[in-house]
């Protein structure tokens, strides 16, 4: 049994991102810049905007930290989005969700610009990504792919079964995998699907998205089934010293007895989310200077 260690594979991505970064820099006397917009105090979203700060740093791409309360209005959010769009040294635009429930989050997202996008969550990303298009993708799915790719596990043929369809993973998960150069078969399981347990079974691989624990049984997974859990839930735990545990949305030690793969929770998607939103930074700050990323070094 392969356990699929993202925590390695982000720090190689991590590394070579640093290096093309210290490249752009040489050529253009700036580095790629990412705009990072949190909003309230949602313990979770302030962890994940420090990682991706720390991260920043970590690489060498300058970030722009903007904070708000939570009673802030939705012309108010809005009238920062249109000011980083129209700052010509942002190169990335990420505006961590959720919102609070009086603002838009589609609204807020379509104000975004598409160049500057680096969450691939813009309707026209989106479009682009099922028309096969050159676009910023996502960077959850996105991991998610390059995990595979980097352990040499094919989608060529395979029975791939997605577990939600959250605008965020599961589709563009789904839009992803049937592309051309993927050639998945993909099934998008959800709240409604009945009797999931049998779409499950006969996956070749497993990709669950849920948010929620244990929703992934040993019992409805192949014998050599490859699982990808992408859930990270916080359950309550007084031995921790942050008094909580994060577990994914598969039973990670049952399903690891029948799974000829499988990303733990944490040390799995989580940190190659990070390591994509930067590769992501990189992509927008070459196209939006004309350049060719592949000048930089690396196949991205
Ligand atoms: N909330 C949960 N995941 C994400 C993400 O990838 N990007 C943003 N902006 N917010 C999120």
């Amino acid at each position: 049994m392969l356990i699929l260690s993202g925590k390695d594979l982000s720090a190689i991505v991590k590394a070579e991102t640093a290096g093309k970064c210290r490249l752009f820099e040489n050529r253009f006397s700036r580095k790629p810049c990412l705009a990072v917009v949190l909003v309230g105090t949602d313990p979770a979203s302030q962890t994940y905007v420090r990682s991706k700060k720390k991260a920043c740093e970590e690489l060498g791409i300058a970030h722009l930290d903007i904070e708000f309360a939570s009673d802030i209005t939705q012309t108010q959010l809005l009238e920062c989005v249109a000011d980083l769009n129209a700052n010509p040294l942002v190169d990335g635009i990420l505006v961590q969700m959720p919102l609070p429930r009086h603002i838009d989050e589609l609204a807020v997202t379509e104000a975004i610009d598409p160049a500057k996008d680096v969450d691939g969550f813009h309707p026209q990303n989106i479009g682009k990504l099922l028309l096969g298009q050159r676009s910023l993708v996502a960077c959850t799915p996105k991991g998610v792919l390059r995990i595979l790719d980097h352990y040499g596990i094919q989608t060529d043929g395979k029975d791939v079964c997605i577990i939600g369809r959250s605008n965020i993973v599961g589709k563009p998960m789904a839009a992803l995998l049937m592309q051309r150069d993927r050639n998945a078969t993909v099934t998008v399981c959800h709240s409604r699907t009945k009797d999931l347990a049998s779409y499950v079974r006969r996956a070749d691989i497993v990709i669950a998205a849920v948010g929620c624990v244990n929703a992934i049984t040993a019992d409805m997974v192949k014998d050599g089934a490859v699982v990808i859990d992408v859930g990270i839930n916080r359950i309550p735990d007084p031995t921790k010293k942050t008094g909580f545990a994060l577990k994914g949305d598969v039973d990670y030690e049952n399903v690891s007895k029948k799974a000829s793969a499988i990303t733990p929770v944490p040390g799995g998607v989580g940190p190659m989310t990070i390591g994509m939103l930067m590769e992501n930074t990189f992509l927008a700050a070459c196209y939006r200077e004309g350049a060719d990323p592949s000048e930089f070094g690396g196949a991205v």
